[in-house]
């Protein structure tokens, strides 16, 4: 089987791709499953890693976890470069292939400096892989998301703490406290319009008002996620 995946044509989001037989299910392209089969920087032991920048995140949406170790080197320009990415996870294959991805992407060429690595967009890593089924998006931002968490730790330890981002959520529906954090995992998951995200959330049906923000915010997932 070859690498050459079909866009699909019907409710499909950008990143999804169909199997070339046009059959119902899912198809993981072959760059997928080798990753899946072969994963590349998988953290076996723990040891020698004690003093790397460490990045731990969870899925809301499925429960599973990611785990990143980095090393990060500081040039005499200046230039701070990732030199080592180690990651473990209880995630899905979707998951353990975007990730080992990654991992790939922000090594090669002796080291992606950190401000490239944080510009990364999950389509980056999705063109890499070919594609994924959308609703597998979820699972592969968590490398990303563990990527940045571990550099949030650098940037505390190495004393920059105005580069530190606190993942603080914003109250968008205040009478049923939900966060952009909550509206971003339901379009996560799928959800990619008001109406299935109140289907998830119930947003704005304690405060209305709050309503065209939502909106915003999911078009403002959707194309980062899905680039639609
Ligand atoms: S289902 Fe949990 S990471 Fe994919």
């Amino acid at each position: 089987m070859n690498n050459s995946v079909t866009p699909a044509t019907n409710d499909a989001r950008k990143g999804d791709v169909v199997a070339p037989t046009k059959e119902k299910g899912w198809f993981y392209t072959d760059t997928v499953k080798d990753h899946f089969f072969h994963p590349k920087n998988f953290l076996e032991d723990e040891a020698g890693y004690g003093d790397a920048y460490l990045g731990m995140v969870g899925s809301p949406a499925c429960g599973d976890a990611m785990k990143v170790w980095l090393k990060i080197e500081k040039e005499a320009d200046g230039t701070e470069r990732i030199k080592d990415f180690k990651w473990k996870t209880f995630g899905c294959a979707s998951a353990i292939a975007s990730t080992s991805m990654l991992s790939v992407m922000v090594t090669e060429n002796g080291g992606m400096p950190i401000e490239a690595a944080l510009a990364l967009r999950p389509q980056d890593i999705m063109e890499r892989l070919g594609g994924l089924p959308a609703r597998k998006v979820h699972c592969s931002v968590l490398g990303d998301k563990a990527l940045r968490s571990a550099v949030m730790d650098y940037y505390r330890k190495s004393g920059q703490i105005d580069k530190v981002e606190v993942e603080a959520g914003r109250l968008i529906d205040k009478v049923l406290k939900i966060t952009d954090h909550d509206i971003e995992e339901a379009v996560l998951e799928g959800a990619d319009t008001l109406e299935k995200v109140q289907a998830r959330t119930k947003v704005g049906t304690g405060d209305p008002s709050c309503i065209p923000e939502v909106e915003n915010l999911i078009r403002f997932y959707k194309e980062k996620y899905f680039g639609a």
